[in-house]
């Protein structure tokens, strides 16, 4: 089975967020079970100028106003996946985000940005660039690689099916409707029935409407998206769909994230050896001037600072953690109006409140080994990363009941305390006073050590590795091939 995965961000090159981790770690896992995997990324400096061993594959002229665009294949540091690049110096070669400039605008050409990335997969996919090798299936990731989907569907003989995965339906890759004429596109996609979206043009809608299967992130997040609430506006196209849409929970890179292993821990801990997450909570407090009070459980955000993280809520419970005798250490970047609020925090709260503004890996693991608990109040998450890591490294997650967050924490009722399945603190709404009501509960439950021990080993014993989801990747990509070779 040959699959091409087209993304946008890749760990450890490029990441703005979870969708990296997964475009890192989910290729590796299809190929150790067999699968004949490549990648087709864009040739952003961090990916053109390190990916290993590139080879020239072929000269593609002039495309979206490029003068010049060249496909080649090397090989991912570390893991050694293919991977295409798209050299287009004049479209990708831009120092900071994949999508905006350092005012924080989008990229006023991201149309054309993010058709190269989808025109190249479905000529790849059509067998037209790389006569070499000819995916079974192409399997694009969110807004930015879901053009791939369109073009391949005005191009009727391409052999490939087509897989998208929506990692977050808030961001839609929207465009003025003046746009479409730099697609290539025959008219009758700027319809209803495909890209238009509300008089603007959609790329989000190109990978829901074409794609012969959509996935999402969690089972949960697959429903949601399907009600008013949760459709962003797309609600409607969703249910259209629903026989080719499910949900393939994501999985955890156990090679990153291990506390027995993690090389940029103060010391390292397991589950049945849990000292050394002592070590790394004393050594964190030191690193951020946090008091050593060993009654003062410390709870912990790593998160993009934006309206969809709820972290609004955690200010708002802010003055009842402190007043239970918590702590909390933030790391984050995004809304400037977040920045300030929570930076203002911690001056006033010297010693019980830590904040750092900005984006850091090594911190963000230093952060989650060193904490109790973590704090996770999303209004929507479609998957989340960080609780599952939170999970893995004993450090229990406090969720809302939503997304991928419902699906990967077991509430720790008092019927599941003692059958021992709890694994962190769940909560419903998305208010101030019922996060509030979860901490307390977390720190009733950090106040009885018995209790909480056997908390962090339930959560620690998780199983959330990529195998079982790169599974169910393998299985929805064989019926889908053979669906397609029948028809
Ligand atoms: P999302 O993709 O919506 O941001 P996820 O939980 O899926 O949420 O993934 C977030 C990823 O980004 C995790 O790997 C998390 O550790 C990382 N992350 C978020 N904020 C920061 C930060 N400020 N510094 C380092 N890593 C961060
Ligand atoms: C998105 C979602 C997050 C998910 C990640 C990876 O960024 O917000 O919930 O975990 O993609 O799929």
């Amino acid at each position: 089975m040959k699959v091409l995965h087209v993304a946008a961000e890749i760990f450890p090159l490029v990441k703005t967020g979870g969708l990296a981790d997964v475009v890192g770690a989910l290729p590796q896992a299809l190929i150790a079970q067999g699968a004949d995997v490549r990648l087709l990324l864009p040739g952003l400096p961090a990916i053109a100028d390190v990916v290993l061993h590139q080879k020239t594959v072929c000269e593609i002229g002039p495309a979206f106003g490029a003068a010049r665009a060249t496909l080649r294949l090397g090989r991912m540091p570390h893991s050694d996946v293919p991977a295409y690049v798209i050299d287009a110096p004049y479209l990708f070669r831009r120092a900071g985000s994949p999508y905006q400039a350092s005012d924080g605008g989008e990229w006023p050409d991201n149309a054309q940005r993010f058709a190269l990335l989808g025109w190249v997969a479905a000529h790849l996919a059509a067998g037209e660039l790389d006569t070499g090798w000819v995916p079974d299936v192409l399997h694009a990731h969110d807004w930015h690689a879901a053009m791939a989907c369109a073009y391949v569907a005005a191009h009727p003989p391409t052999v490939a099916a087509t897989v998208f995965t929506v990692h977050n339906l808030a961001f839609q890759g929207l465009f003025p409707p003046g746009d479409f004429h730099l697609l290539g596109l025959p008219s009758r996609f700027m319809a209803s029935q495909g890209l238009e979206f509300h008089g603007q043009l959609s790329f989000m809608k190109a990978g829901l409407k074409f794609a012969d299967r959509i996935t999402t992130v969690s089972p949960t997040y697959a429903t949601e998206i399907a009600t008013h609430e949760f459709g962003c506006g797309l609600d409607g196209v969703i249910r259209g769909r629903a026989t080719a849409l499910t949900g393939i929970l994501n999985g955890v890179d156990g090679v990153v994230w291990n506390p027995q292993t993690d090389p940029g821990l103060p010391a390292r801990y397991g589950r049945d050896d849990l000292a050394g997450k002592a070590v790394c909570k004393q050594a964190l407090r030191q690193e951020l001037g946090l008091q050593a009070n060993a009654a003062a459980p410390l709870f912990a955000v790593v998160s993009r600072l934006t309206s969809q993280k709820g972290l609004d809520l955690v200010l708002a419970a802010l003055p009842a953690l402190l007043a239970r005798g918590a702590q909390l250490a933030l790391q984050g970047s995004g809304e400037p109006a977040l920045e300030a609020a929570f930076t203002k925090a911690a001056q006033l709260n010297p010693g019980r409140i830590a904040v750092r503004i900005g984006y850091d890996e090594a911190w963000a693991h230093r952060l989650i080994a060193g904490a109790d608990a973590m704090l996770v109040p999303s209004r929507f998450e479609p998957c989340g990363l960080t609780q599952l890591y939170a999970l893995r490294y004993g450090t229990m997650p406090v969720v809302r009941r939503v997304g991928g967050l419902a699906d990967t924490v077991v509430d720790a009722t008092d019927d599941a305390v003692r059958r021992d399945v709890a694994t962190g603190f769940v909560f419903e709404g998305a208010t101030p006073a019922a996060l509030q009501a979860a901490i307390d509960r977390a720190v009733s439950g950090f106040a009885q050590p018995p209790v909480w021990r056997q908390l962090m080993k339930r959560a620690m014993a998780q199983d959330f590795s990529w195998e079982g989801s790169a599974r169910e990747y393998g299985q929805l990509y064989s019926k889908l091939a053979d669906a397609k070779r029948m028809a």
